[in-house]
Formats: structure tokens, C-alpha cells, sequence
């Protein structure tokens, strides 16, 4: 069905053509000033030029023109030539009846659905994930969601660093510790064991304590380069022991996904794309895209117009090993062969702009990514802790997801347990489900690009903009309804009534911007603006239901007009923290 604005704006349109003006003009927006009107347009002063009137004489004549339609209980010409508008009460909830008896509350599927891959959580495999993976796989999440509402295909790809010098240092400890091994015999020829040597907690200890030592001794660190390097050309051992890395580590990072309700389609990484490097280094140099710079193979990729230097992209260095760029280039090549994607996403922390930048240009410019492809940088801000720099454990550390996560969590517990209403054991599992909400709005409530402050306590407080009073409010709308159901109420076929009282009127004109919202999520990737709509949907229905009675009211036909408005109004919500990536308990 249309959004609100669409339906309002064919309205104006109408006026605007019967009073002489093109209806290109009558675009309709929310008000940016709800004190004096709903809905505005700003047409006429537009229109004034082609017109070759002053803008008030145009609004004026639009306004005459719509003092007849039943749309509007208001529509005024404001100096200098704004149409200020109020949406009829049974406009509203013609609309809102309409949406709740529509598949997904009405929003439209795109028309042409495309097929958008996103490349999120990019962990390092086998090193711990701390919280500069959580953003990307946090909002990666969100804009997976919104993109396969708004009926796309959505491949998530959770692009592993699994390629690099952190499995040179764990295959060199590793043959320090268990020479034996027969991954180390260069004459084994049978079959490998099945079973890793080694568990995720000693895989966990093994790489930080390998990475230390490599610092400090050059000939430690020479080797597990050269451990790298024979790994990358194929050493058998080193393979199998690749693998079993990969398999314990995967099963752990699933396990911590999980947890945060992240869900990828393909676990791939950047060892997937090597077989891909060798013919798109010759592509690249057949066709004379790629130069010698000092022994490294380079492709040129600043632009005319270009007020920074954008130093070239690098395909080889001068040893001949592959380097980021050239992994993120042969994903790309892959990406194209198997799932033809017409847009690429990439969910990544933006210091790693220029990077992508470098990638984009040459995949464009050396044909890896045909026109079709849309490729888009989607970099994010830094997690801060409360002195404004870069969040750290209390020692001074890396704070690890995992322990970010216990933190919320027990605090949270704290806080339910504080409430009362629930048993010790439920208060845990709620926890659990209202930690996940306060942790995910805490970042997605800012917008994407900018950098923010990790404040645990804000975050937990049920007041405020956060995840537990938005889980809160739904709640309460919950046991509303549960207890109207006790009482032999029904749900089915409920209508929602023309609203009378001003914080009725408010609630349903909040509810009728669902859709109209749900497009700038998905056209803008902004989780932010979703996160900002249901705090305001939130409140306007606190606001409401302080206000009122809604079980106690004695005319019944208005009470069930409440409950239909609750339930749409419960369902909207829903809807809205489901593409954030959480959801609600049933009591808290
Ligand atoms: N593993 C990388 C890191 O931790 C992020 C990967 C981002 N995605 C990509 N296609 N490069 O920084």
C-alpha cells in the first residue's frame, strides 16, 4: 500500500493541478514544526518562478482547492507560501485500518528486488573478537534485515580474516610446543589426525601468547612469516592444521553470533579467493591495468578531480605475496561469478575508507565489477568508552566481546531483579534478551558514521532512549492485551476508531508514519532513524496511556478501539526491533 506521505502528496497534487500549477510541486513532508501542523509542503514556493507568481498567491489558491477534500481538518497558506496541513481523524485511521490487515503493516515490496550482498563481522579468525567487530556485525545485521523486508535477496557474508600472519604465529607455536606432530614431519605421507590438537580455550591462549613472543624475538617472528608464506603456497601439514583451526574457531565465532543474533548465508573469507589471484594478476597485466612500482604491482587509480592523493591500489608485493587489497579485489571477482549481486555492502570500521576507495575504483576500472554492481562503503564510527577514547577493559586492555556482553548482562539482571515482577531464573533468561536490546540500541541509536560514547549504565536504564524502554513499553502493551484476552476479549477483527483526544491523535499519526520510515531506513541504510521513530512511537503511546483508560473504559466500542490501535501499535514496534535485531521478553 502507499506510505501516508504518498497518499497525502496524490491529495496536493490534485489541488495543485486544479489551481494551475504542475503537481511536481506538491510534494508532501512530516512538519518539522508539529506545534503548528502535521504534514507540510513547501510546493508553492517552489513553483513561484516557473509560476511567475508570488508563492503565497499559489498556496492560497492550492488551499482553496483542498478546503473541499476530506482528507485534511486543516489546511492554511502561511507567509511566505507554506501549506500547513492537518490530517483528517478518519484519514488516519482508514489508513491505519488498512494497514493492520496488510501483509508486513503495508510496506511495499520493492518493485524490482535486487540482489544485495553484505559483507559484515569480518572477524580475524583466531584471534579474539572485541568490540570493534561488534558495530560491524550489529548495524551489517540491521541493514540485512531491513534490505529482505523490503523483499530483496539478501546473501550475508561474514568475510573471515582466515588468510593472514596470525596462522603463521599459531602453526610456529605450535611446533614449538608439539614438535611431533607429524603436520611438522616433511616425510608423512598418511592421512592427518581428525581431531585438532588443540581446544578453542588453548587456541585462545596460543595466538596472544605467539603474537607477544614475536615481537620481542626477530628470529621467532621470521619464522612464522615464513610459516605464512609456506601455509599460503600450500604445505600440506600446514593445511591440515589450517583446517582445524578454522573448524574450532568457526564453531566458536558461531556460537558468539549467535549470541547476538547475527546470522550469516556464507561463512567465507579471505582463503576462499586465493584460487582467484593468480589469473586476475595476469588479466591485470594483459591488459596493462597493472604497473612495476619499485618491484610491487600496482594499479593507478587516482581520478582527475581528486583533491587528496589516493595512492594506487596494490595487487603484489615485491616478494610476490598478496596483500588486502588483492583479497578484497578477488572477493569481488567471486562475488561476480557466483551470485552476480547488484550491490555490494560493506559494514567496516571507516578508517578503512581510503582502502575500499582504492578497491572500488580498480575493480571499476579493470572491469572485476561490470556497471550493474553498486558498491558501497558503509564505514562507522568508533565505540568510546566515557573518557572518550577508544573503549577498553578496566585494566587498560582490548575489552572482548564476550566479556562486553557478560558486563550489560549482569547489570541488567541487577536492574530486572530490582523490579521485582519476575522469579530469580526468569529474570536471568530476561536478562539475557533485554541486554541484547540495550546493547543494540545503545549503538544503532547513533548514527553509523559517527563515533560514540559506551555507557553501560545509560544503556540499561529502562528511562530514556534506550533498548530497555522501548522492550518496556511493548511489554506493557503486552500484559494490556493479555489481560483483555483474559477477560473473553478477542483480537480478531477489531477496528481502530477516528481518534478523538489529542494523545490519541498523536499516537495514531506516529503509527501511521511506519511505512513512510521503514523506506528512509532502507533507501538511506540508517538503522538510526528507525531506533529514532520508536522512541517516538514509544513515548507517544506512553504519553497516551497515561492519559487514558483503556481497559476501564465503559463504552465498549471505544475500548475495543483501543485495543485494535494497542495491537497495531504493539505489532509496529515488534516489527521495527526485529530489523534492529532484537526482540521483546514477555514480562520484565
Ligand atoms: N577482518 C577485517 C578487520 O578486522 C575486516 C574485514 C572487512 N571486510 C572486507 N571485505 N575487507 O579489519
Amino acid at each position: 500500500m502507499k506510505t501516508i506521505l504518498e497518499v497525502i502528496t496524490i491529495e496536493m497534487q490534485k489541488a495543485f493541478e486544479s489551481a494551475g500549477v504542475d503537481a511536481s510541486f506538491a510534494k508532501v513532508t512530516l512538519s518539522n514544526r508539529p506545534d503548528l501542523c502535521e504534514y507540510q509542503c513547501n510546493g508553492a514556493l517552489a513553483a513561484a518562478k516557473t509560476c511567475k507568481k508570488a508563492p503565497i498567491v499559489i498556496a492560497n489558491a492550492v488551499v482553496e482547492k483542498l478546503q473541499s477534500c476530506r482528507y485534511f481538518s486543516e489546511a492554511v497558506a502561511v507567509n511566505p507560501g507554506f501549506i500547513n496541513l492537518k490530517a483528517a481523524p478518519s484519514l488516519v485511521a482508514k489508513y491505519l485500518n488498512q494497514m493492520a490487515v496488510s501483509e508486513n503493516l503495508g510496506v511495499e515490496k520493492e518493485e524490482k528486488p535486487k540482489t544485495i550482498m553484505i559483507d559484515y563481522g569480518g572477524p580475524n579468525v583466531a584471534k579474539p573478537l572485541h568490540v570493534g567487530h561488534l558495530r560491524s556485525a550489529i548495524i551489517g545485521e540491521s541493514i540485512k534485515r531491513t534490505a529482505r523486508f523490503k523483499g530483496n535477496k539478501v546473501i550475508a557474508d561474514i568475510h573471515m580474516g582466515d588468510w593472514g600472519y596470525q596462522m603463521g604465529l599459531i602453526i610456529t607455536e605450535l611446533e614449538k610446543r608439539q614438535p611431533e606432530l607429524p603436520y611438522f614431519d616433511e616425510n608423512y605421507k598418511g592421512e592427518y589426525p581428525e581431531r585438532a590438537p588443540f581446544t578453542i580455550e588453548e587456541l585462545e591462549e596460543i595466538y596472544p601468547t605467539a603474537s607477544a613472543y614475536a615481537r620481542e624475538h626477530d628470529e621467532y617472528r621470521e619464522k612464522a612469516l615464513y610459516a605464512t608464506y609456506l601455509l599460503q603456497n600450500g604445505k600440506r601439514g600446514y593445511r591440515a592444521l589450517w583446517s582445524h583451526i578454522m573448524k574450532v574457531s568457526v564453531r566458536d565465532l558461531k556460537k558468539n553470533y549467535e549470541q547476538l543474533n547475527v546470522e550469516f548465508d556464507l561463512w567465507k573469507g579471505e582463503a576462499d579467493v586465493q584460487k582467484y589471484i593468480p589469473g586476475m594478476v595476469a588479466m591485470l597485466k594483459e591488459k596493462e591495468y597493472a604497473r612495476y612500482d619499485e618491484g610491487a604491482l600496482v594499479v593507478d587509480v587516482q581520478e582527475e578531480g581528486d583533491k587528496k592523493e589516493v595512492p594506487p591500489c596494490m595487487i603484489l608485493k615485491s616478494d610476490g605475496a598478496a596483500l588486502y587489497d588483492t583479497t578484497d579485489l578477488a572477493t569481488l571477482l567471486e562475488r561476480e561469478e557466483l551470485y552476480k549481486p547488484d550491490e555490494v555492502i560493506y559494514v567496516v570500521d571507516k578508517r578503512q575508507e581510503l582502502h575500499f576507495l582504492q578497491v572500488f575504483r580498480c575493480a571499476r576500472k579493470t572491469g572485476i565489477v561490470g556497471e550493474r554492481a553498486n558498491l558501497k562503503f558503509l564505514g562507522f564510527g568508533t565505540m568510546n568508552g566515557k573518557d572518550g577514547k577508544p573503549f577498553k577493559t578496566r585494566e587498560g586492555g582490548i575489552m572482548r566481546l564476550e566479556n562486553l556482553i557478560r558486563e550489560i548482562d549482569e547489570e541488567m539482571y541487577k536492574k530486572i531483579m530490582d523490579n521485582r515482577t519476575v522469579s530469580e531464573e526468569e529474570a536471568l533468561s530476561t536478562a539475557k534478551i533485554v541486554g541484547l536490546a540495550a546493547l543494540k540500541y545503545g549503538d544503532l541509536s547513533n548514527q553509523a558514521s559517527k563515533d560514540y560514547v559506551f555507557d553501560v549504565d545509560r544503556f540499561t536504564s529502562f528511562e530514556g532512549n534506550t533498548g530497555p524502554y522501548i522492550l518496556y513499553t511493548i511489554v506493557r502493551i503486552k500484559s494490556i492485551l493479555n489481560k483483555y484476552q483474559e477477560m473473553n476479549g478477542t483480537l480478531d477483527g477489531l477496528v481502530i476508531l477516528e481518534p478523538s483526544g489529542d494523545f490519541e491523535k498523536a499516537l495514531t499519526l506516529e503509527a501511521a508514519k511506519f511505512n513512510d520510515v521503514i523506506d528512509t531506513v532502507y533507501e538511506e541504510s540508517a538503522p538510526h532513524k528507525n531506533c529514532a521513530y520508536i522512541y517516538d512511537l514509544a513515548n507517544a503511546f506512553n504519553k497516551f496511556y497515561h492519559e487514558t483508560k483503556i481497559l476501564t473504559e465503559e463504552d465498549e466500542t471505544k475500548r475495543l478501539g483501543y485495543i485494535a490501535l494497542l495491537k497495531l501499535v504493539k505489532e509496529i514496534l515488534e516489527t521495527c526491533i526485529d530489523l534492529l535485531g532484537f526482540e521483546a521478553p514477555e514480562r520484565m
